[in-house]
């Protein structure tokens, strides 16, 4: 099969095209052939050897957690899918190497969910990684009925739809952070925006009125965003991240590893198909550009979704 993999860590230009043998099925495995897959900041986390002290990697390594597919083979123990299901996943491994920037991918079972089908298939791989993280992260600080939240990178891949499914859950207000150029988008997502950087704090206090603290805090960003977040809730308990581990277990807050599970994936396309979820696809690119997609992924600016298509 045709992948995009790499041999040794390092700059963008590590990644190239490569024929590779197709994966193995697995007896709770399913080979999925690849539409698309969603580029996320742990791939080039990856690509630069960061992950190295948490997984085993092997090279040649293939990149890429998030796919979305058709089913072209299922192991003699799976139960719910068949060769010609459409399927999204979530596809992390407790061993980094192959990954879903390639034509086939071999995904457990407990990885994957159905396609959502009002999601093309661009959509529908943006949203496993990122929606997991939002949903898990939002669950980890009570988020329900009533609350206001404030989701920190509200314009980023998780942010985005973490400012969706906030309100899902029933937050009455939610409030996100991004720079002026994606204020109005924000506005059209739900949140009400306000500008990071210095006096974050006042803004926010002057936003909520009343004793200036929100129910709630997010934070998919780290750095500034994170030092500031206890100041910003009533309950240190009440405020997560899923950047900074160490600072925020020291803070008091949650910290969260997005966990595959089928059962949350499946929430959010039926979210999705309810028209209550959007997947944003800022840019396609085809799998052997995956190198440019990652350069522009880590200048950190990109709003809702990067994808690569596999034709
Ligand atoms: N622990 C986990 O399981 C887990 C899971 C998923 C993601 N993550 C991590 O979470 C982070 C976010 O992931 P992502 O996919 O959302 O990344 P992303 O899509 O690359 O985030 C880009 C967004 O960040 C915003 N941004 C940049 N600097 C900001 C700041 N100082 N304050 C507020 N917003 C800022 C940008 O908005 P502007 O353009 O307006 O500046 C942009 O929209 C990454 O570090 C990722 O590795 C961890």
């Amino acid at each position: 099969m045709k992948a995009v993999a790499l041999t040794e860590f390092g700059d963008p230009e590590v990644l190239s095209p490569q024929e590779l043998p197709d994966p193995l099925v697995g007896p709770d495995t399913v080979l999925v052939e690849v539409r698309a897959a969603g580029v996320n900041p742990v791939d080039w986390k990856i690509r630069r050897g960061y992950l190295q002290g948490a997984f085993p990697h092997h090279t040649p390594l293939i990149p890429g957690w998030d796919v979305s597919g058709v089913v072209r083979a299922a192991g003699p123990a799976v139960t719910g899918y068949r060769p010609g299901d459409e399927v999204v996943g979530y596809v992390r491994k407790d061993h980094v190497q192959n990954g879903t920037y390639a034509e086939l991918v071999s995904a457990p079972e407990r990885t994957l969910a159905p396609k959502p089908s009002s999601l093309n298939f661009e959509q529908a791989a943006g949203l496993p990684l990122a929606g997991l993280t939002a949903l898990q992260m939002l669950r980890a600080v009570g988020v329900g009925e009533g609350d206001v939240v404030l989701v920190h990178a509200a314009a980023g891949g998780v942010g985005h739809l973490a400012v969706q499914i906030a309100r899902a859950l029933g937050a009455t207000r939610v409030i996100g952070t991004a720079s002026e150029q994606n204020h109005e988008y924000l506005r059209e997502l739900g949140a009400e925006p306000v500008s990071y950087g210095e006096g974050l704090v006042e803004r926010i206090a002057d936003l909520v009125g009343g004793d200036g603290k929100v129910d709630a805090t997010v934070d998919f960003v780290g750095g500034q965003a994170l030092s500031d977040s206890p100041a910003l809730v009533r309950d240190a308990a009440r405020h997560g991240s899923v950047v900074d581990a160490q600072s925020v277990l020291d803070q008091g807050g949650k910290y969260v590893f997005v966990r595959p599970d089928t059962r949350d994936l499946t929430w959010l396309g039926e979210l999705a198909d309810q028209g209550r979820l959007r997947v944003d696809v800022q840019r396609t690119f085809a799998l052997d550009q995956a190198a440019e997609a990652q350069r522009l992924l880590e200048e950190g600016h990109v709003r809702g979704k990067l994808v690569l298509t596999v034709p």
